[in-house]
């Protein structure tokens, strides 16, 4: 009699596993099908974008078009989390499928496991950069994915401006700034505002001002974002454990290198670092100690900086450039460098080209130094620089702004610049076909 009570229980334990069992891989199949729709959906504009480089008008026009036919895509259960208030079983049929239940277990786990990293982003403004700071960031917000975080250190008087311009911007749910006003240490405030141009050396002390932040993107007024901050900003990832900021050579070819040929102080590597476009993980420089050559003893960054400009003030030609040049030569282990496209200069072209990252895969950022989008020496930057400040935020990004930009490009084949002006364009295209997929997929 005991034996067959036991194998009774024995076949309903065997009886319920498999039940289960049928149940996650019915859940599994319906999950596998909401992604496979998912990818339908996006498919036919990604297959039209792919289709050679002469689709880009047909494209254009049917890209909103299949925005609004669009089918919601399965992302019902994002916003609800389960719980025994209102378990799945109580939710509206057409809320939850039969999957609600692991799906939106799955989704509260890893939302809550990612508190929407923002990107942090400085620049400094002084004089006449307001319009030119305005450009930078509208392309920051054009083209980037994740969130931004936006710290303006500007003079008193373009507060006010900025305010303005910011608040009038479309996309708001992109990024939030805060604007701050120049400030130095108090002790050798004059000599730290007249190093270089002025406010230049603001940047040095961002670590020590920022004390919240733990990484930070340091861009000069004069940059131009050509493909989302989130892939510079993804370079923070590779730091090995002495890496602590990331820069660009100052050049390519030591022939036209200025530090190699004129610097009367140490600098990084061969060609030196050009600072226009730096990367940190702030929360390392400040832990570090540094080595120098001014005492045996290594100092923090913030004990670093005066004597280190009281030490090379007479010798240093580009202020705080020079400076972070000095400290990266004593303490190499310190930078990762990224390669020239990262930062792209006249430089790069004016002598012929010798940026060969950007011939092969385009220009990322580019970086209009010695004003030459105010000026018409090199109108092929002038050309890039006019095109994004001219966008409004919502034209067609093709019809609006590339294939407008394109001709312009192609007026300036007389110059060295222009002959390679599809080095301009080249990594924008893709940036632009990167925001039109992700439309169409509703993201
Ligand atoms: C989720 O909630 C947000 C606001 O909290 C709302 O804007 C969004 O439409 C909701 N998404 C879905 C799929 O219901
Ligand atoms: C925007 O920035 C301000 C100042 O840094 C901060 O107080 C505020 O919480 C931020 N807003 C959002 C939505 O992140
Ligand atoms: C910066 O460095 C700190 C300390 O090593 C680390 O905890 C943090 O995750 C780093 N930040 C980023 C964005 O990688
Ligand atoms: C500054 O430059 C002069 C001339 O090249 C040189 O003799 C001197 O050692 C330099 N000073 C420092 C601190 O390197
Ligand atoms: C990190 O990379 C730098 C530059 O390549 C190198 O000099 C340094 O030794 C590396 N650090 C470690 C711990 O591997
Ligand atoms: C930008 O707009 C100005 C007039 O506001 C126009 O002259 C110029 O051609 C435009 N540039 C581009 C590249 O669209």
């Amino acid at each position: 009699m005991r034996r067959v009570v036991r194998m009774a229980l024995l076949c309903l334990g065997c009886g319920l596993c498999s039940l289960l069992y049928a149940f996650s891989q019915l859940a599994l199949s319906l999950e596998q099908e909401a992604a496979r729709w998912q990818e339908d959906a996006a498919f036919p504009v990604r297959r039209q974008l792919s289709g050679g480089g002469g689709g880009w008008k047909a494209v254009a026009g049917s890209a909103a078009g299949r925005r609004e036919q669009a089918v919601v895509p399965p992302e019902r259960c994002e916003n609800v989390s389960i719980s025994y208030w209102n378990s799945y079983w109580m939710l509206p049929s057409d809320v939850c499928g039969m999957n609600c239940f692991w799906e939106a277990a799955r989704r509260y786990t890893s939302q809550k496991k990612r508190p929407a990293e923002k990107m942090h982003l400085a620049v400094v403004a002084c004089g006449e950069r307001l319009e030119e700071t305005i450009t930078m960031l509208q392309s920051a917000i054009i083209f980037s994915i994740k969130r931004l975080q936006f710290h303006i250190f500007a003079e008193d008087q373009l507060h006010s401006d900025f305010q303005r311009i910011l608040d009038g911007l479309a996309y708001q749910e992109k990024f939030n700034y805060t604007l701050y006003p120049i400030t130095f240490p108090t002790e050798n405030a004059a000599e730290w505002k007249k190093l270089f141009k002025p406010c230049a050396s603001q940047r040095l002390f961002l670590p020590m001002i920022l004390k919240e932040v733990d990484s930070l993107l340091y861009v000069d007024t004069d940059i131009l974002f050509l493909r989302p901050v989130d892939d510079i900003w993804s370079f923070l990832k590779k730091f090995n454990t002495t890496q602590i900021a990331a820069m660009a050579p100052e050049h390519e070819e030591p022939r036209i290198g200025w530090y190699n040929r004129f610097a009367r102080h140490p600098y990084y590597g061969k060609t030196g670092i050009n600072s226009g476009v730096m990367l940190m993980n702030m929360t390392r420089i400040r832990r570090k100690y540094f080595k120098n050559d001014m005492t045996t003893a290594r100092l923090r960054w913030e004990e670093i900086l005066m004597p280190l400009l009281k030490k090379y003030k007479l010798n240093i030609t580009w202020g705080d450039q020079d400076l972070l040049n000095i400290m990266f030569f004593h303490n190499p282990e310190s930078l990762f460098i990224f390669p020239c496209q990262w930062n792209y200069r006249p430089d790069h072209c004016i002598y012929g080209s010798n940026c060969q990252q950007a011939e092969k895969e385009g220009i990322f950022i580019l970086h209009g130094n010695r004003g030459v989008y105010h000026d018409d020496k090199q109108p092929t930057f002038r050309a890039v620089y006019d095109a994004i400040r001219n966008y409004s935020f919502g034209d067609d990004l093709i019809h609006a702004f590339l294939l407008p930009l394109e001709l312009e490009l192609q007026k300036t084949q007389h110059t060295y610049c222009g002959r390679i002006y599809k080095v301009f364009i080249k990594q924008l295209t893709k940036s632009i076909r990167g925001i039109y997929d992700r439309t169409a997929k509703g993201s």
